[in-house]
Parts: structure tokens; sequence; C-alpha cells
């Protein structure tokens, strides 16, 4: 039986400090912590100054160092970015490593080209880390929820606009000071734009629904909207009428209305309206939660820390543990992971924009003048879109502001809508136009 399972990192930022941590800290943890052993750990500055107690000996400039050292059974990915993130990736798995990465960036874009190298060599590539921070979802939608069919995901699963939407909300704390206190906690991406743009969280969705529906997402058709031109007053607004208003991802079948047998889902991200009794509306600060529907459990609701060292270097040796576990066993052949094998995958494609059925919450600036409110709603009322409130904010000399709150209809009409109603003499402008659930 091996004595020893050697670590090689790729990466000693946030997420590789608390991995590090954890490794050097063993005592009254699971005791095959103390069977791991750093040996490597690539870095993109080997002079910078870190917050953590490392023998610098360990540190390499070079990745390849890392991935070819002997001595390196698994190789932690915590480096970020695409390239050379993904061609590491691949390259350990070629050197028969198995590998842990919190990377939804490139799982998002090359699941399916790693999950099929990963089957060809015999080795394990988890991802517990990649969505959801310290919250454990990859493995339960895998194995726990593995006989249910899954209907419906519904996800706040950005940490950093979580606690942005949050302070803001309840401390009226501004935007680029929250976006500040977010990157020096480690929850931000190293270009936070990929967080307040959605971008992160659509990486996330995907990851969630290939493993959700067992198909390969094609990433970049998912509808995306980031939170850094929500205004204030739409917060204000959305709890006026009984709405919070979160950044969240949506994943569910949609109606099939060709004959080929491709699964159609419809899957987006953007900031929502969410009724106040919603279980995903009391989700605040920095927490994630995923709220999964399937048959026959119903509904389930995974929720926790999304982001930052802690709670991501958890999920991260909670991999490392299940791979070594089995490597200490002497286990030579890997079982496979079967939601991870493309192979095994079926068609899915996703509907187009204008198909999404979705309610809405749109905000209007308007002349305050008289029947405006009965010219909207005959605009609405012509393109089948069915109106469950419409109210008057704000009327001064300036105009005043109309927000409308439909039930669920197809965006295309709630497009061609919005274009004639920009068209009316009295309609200033369409000042915002939001999902709601
Ligand atoms: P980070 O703090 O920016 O750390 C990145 C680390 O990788 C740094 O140590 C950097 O070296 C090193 N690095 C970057 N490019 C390199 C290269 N080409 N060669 C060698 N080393 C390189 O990032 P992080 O927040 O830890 O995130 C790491 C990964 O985890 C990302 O994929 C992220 O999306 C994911 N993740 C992060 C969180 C979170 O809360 N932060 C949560 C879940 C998942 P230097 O230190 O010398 O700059
Ligand atoms: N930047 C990400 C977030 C890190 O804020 O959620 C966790 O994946």
């Amino acid at each position: 039986m091996k004595k020893k399972i050697g670590i090689g990192m790729l990466g000693l930022g946030t997420v590789g400090k608390g991995v590090a941590n954890i490794i050097n800290s063993p005592e009254g943890r699971n005791p095959l912590i103390s069977q791991l052993q750093l040996i490597r750990v690539a870095v993109r500055d080997i002079n910078k100054n870190r917050d953590l107690i490392i023998d610098s000996s360990l540190l390499t400039q070079d990745p390849q160092e890392v991935i070819k050292d002997p001595k390196v059974d698994i190789v932690v990915e915590v480096m970020g970015g695409i390239e050379p993130a993904r061609e590491l990736i691949l390259k350990s798995i070629e050197l028969g490593k198995s590998v842990v990465t919190a990377n939804k960036a490139v799982i998002a874009r090359y699941g399916e080209e790693i999950a099929n190298a990963a089957k060809n060599a015999g080795v394990y590539v988890l991802i517990e880390a990649a969505v959801g921070g310290g919250i454990p979802i990859i493995e339960p939608l895998k194995q726990s929820l593995g006989g249910n069919k899954i209907n419906k995901i519904t996800g706040i699963i950005n940490g950093t606009t979580n606690y942005i939407l949050t302070r803001m909300t309840k401390e009226g704390e501004s935007y680029p000071d929250l976006l500040n206190q977010a990157q020096s906690m480690g929850y931000a991406e190293s270009d936070p734009t990929a967080d307040v743009e959605g971008l992160d969280a659509a990486d996330k969705i995907a990851i969630l629904s290939s493993l959700a529906f067992g198909g390969s997402i094609n990433r970049e058709n998912i509808q995306t909207e980031g939170i850094s031109k929500l205004q204030n007053i739409d917060v204000e607004y959305a709890k006026k009428l009984g709405y919070e208003i979160k950044l969240v991802g949506i994943a569910e079948k949609a109606e099939n209305t060709s004959t080929n047998s491709s699964l159609p889902l419809s899957i987006r991200v953007g900031p929502t309206l969410l009724p106040e009794e919603h279980p995903l509306a009391g989700v605040n600060g920095v927490n994630n939660a995923i709220l999964i529907e399937g048959d026959p459990v119903g509904q389930v609701m995974f929720y926790g820390p999304g982001a930052g060292a802690g709670p991501t270097s958890s999920a991260v040796i909670a991999d490392i543990l299940n791979i070594a576990g089995i490597q200490l066993m002497g286990g030579e052949s890997i079982p496979l992971d079967p939601l991870l094998s493309g192979s095994t995958w079926r068609e899915c494609h996703l509907v187009k924009p204008r198909e999404i059925l979705q309610k809405n919450y749109i905000r209007l600036i308007t002349t305050d003048s008289a029947g405006v409110i009965g010219k909207i709603g005959k605009i609405f009322g012509d393109q089948d879109v069915s109106i469950e409130s419409i109210v008057q904010f704000d009327a001064t000399r300036n105009g005043a502001e109309i927000v409308v709150v439909t039930h669920e209809v197809s965006k295309g009409k709630i497009y061609d809508a919005l274009s004639r109603i920009e068209s009316l003499k009295e309609v200033k402008r369409v000042a915002a136009h939001l999902g709601c659930l």
C-alpha cells in the first residue's frame, strides 16, 4: 500500500493558499490528509511576498516541472484562465495523473474534451470547487440525485455579485466600493468582469446543466446579462412590489417544437426579481444556493458560502481525498465517472432567446399625460402579453415612471411589444427590463 500521495499545485493564490493551509495543518481532520504531501507548486512570480509559510524550494515558475515531477500523483489546477490551464490539465491526464480543478471557465468550454481524455487515460478529473464554492453540488448531482429526471435548476451561483447586491439593498453602499471589498476578500475572479457581467455564473450554469441533463452545452449560446447596469431605483421598486433582485442562473427543459430528438433547453443568466417568499430570496452575502427540481425527488436546495479561500479549498480537498483514497488502496483501474464521460451524453440544444419563457419586470419613463397607461396596456394586449400589475411610481413635471410586471410569456413577444411601446410619443425610453420568477 502506498504511504504518501504527492500533490502538485498549479497556482498559489486565494484558493491555492487555502489548499496548502489544509494540507499543512492535518490535525483534527480526516486522517487521509496527513498522507498528502505538497511536492511542487507553480506560480507566476516566484518572488512575490506570500502570506503563507511554505518551503520556497517547492515553488517554480514553470508549470511543466509540476506536472512532470514523478512524485506528483494528483495535479491541482487552481491558476485560473483558459490557457495554459486547459493545456496543462490535458497534459497531466496524458501523463496518467488525475486532476482536481476549480476552473469553471475551462470546464464549461472544454469539459467534454477533458472528460474524454480522462476516460481514455483511466484517470479522474474532479470539479467540485468549480461551482458553488464550499457547497457540495457536483457530487450530489452525479450520485445522490442520479436516479432523478432533472427538470429545472435555479441558482445564485456567484458570490461576488450576491455580496454586492445584498449590501447595495440592505446598507445602500456604492457599487465600486462593494466590488473593491469583494476583490480584497478573495471572492472575485482576477478579472472581475467575469463576475459582474454574469460570465462566471454562465460558466457554472453550463456545467450544472451538462451534469443535470446529461449533455454537452454550447456555453457561448447562453443568454447572459450581469449587474453592472442594474440601477438602485429598480432594487427599490422591486422591494416595494415584494421582490428581491438577485443574479440568477436558470436552466430548464423547454417545449420541443421540432421533430428531432435533441433535448431543447432554456438556459439564461441575469438579474432577476424573486418574490420575497421564494427559497432563494433570503440567500444573502457571499452565500450561494442551488435549487434543483427533479422527478421523483421534488425540490432540493443546496446552500452555503459560494466563494473565498476557506469554502473553495474545502471542496478542492474533498476531491483530492476521493482520489487519494483510491490511490492509497492501490486502485490500479480507477472506476470512471459516467456523467463526465462525453460518450454517454445525449444531444442537447439551447432554444433561441426569443423562445425563452419568463415573467418580466419593465420600467418605462413616460410623459405624465392622460391615457398613457391605457396605450401601453393595449399594445401589450395586442402582442398577447398578459399583465400581472402596472404601477405608476413617480409623477413630476419631468414625467412618470411606469413599472409593469407581466405573466410568463416568450421574450420574442415582449421584445415586439417593447419596440412598439418605445415608438409611442408619450414614452421616452424603456429604462429597465429584467426577468422575474
Ligand atoms: P488567484 O488568487 O488569482 O491565484 C492564481 C494563482 O495562479 C496565483 O498564485 C498565480 O501566481 C498563479 N498563476 C496564474 N497564472 C499562472 C501561470 N501562467 N503560471 C504559473 N502560475 C500562474 O486566483 P484564485 O481566486 O485562487 O482562483 C483560482 C481558480 O479557482 C480560478 O479558476 C477561479 O475561477 C477558481 N475559483 C476561485 C474561487 C474564489 O473564491 N477565489 C472560488 C471557486 C473557484 P502568482 O501568485 O505568482 O500571481
Ligand atoms: N468569483 C467567483 C464568485 C468565485 O464570486 O462566485 C467562486 O466561483
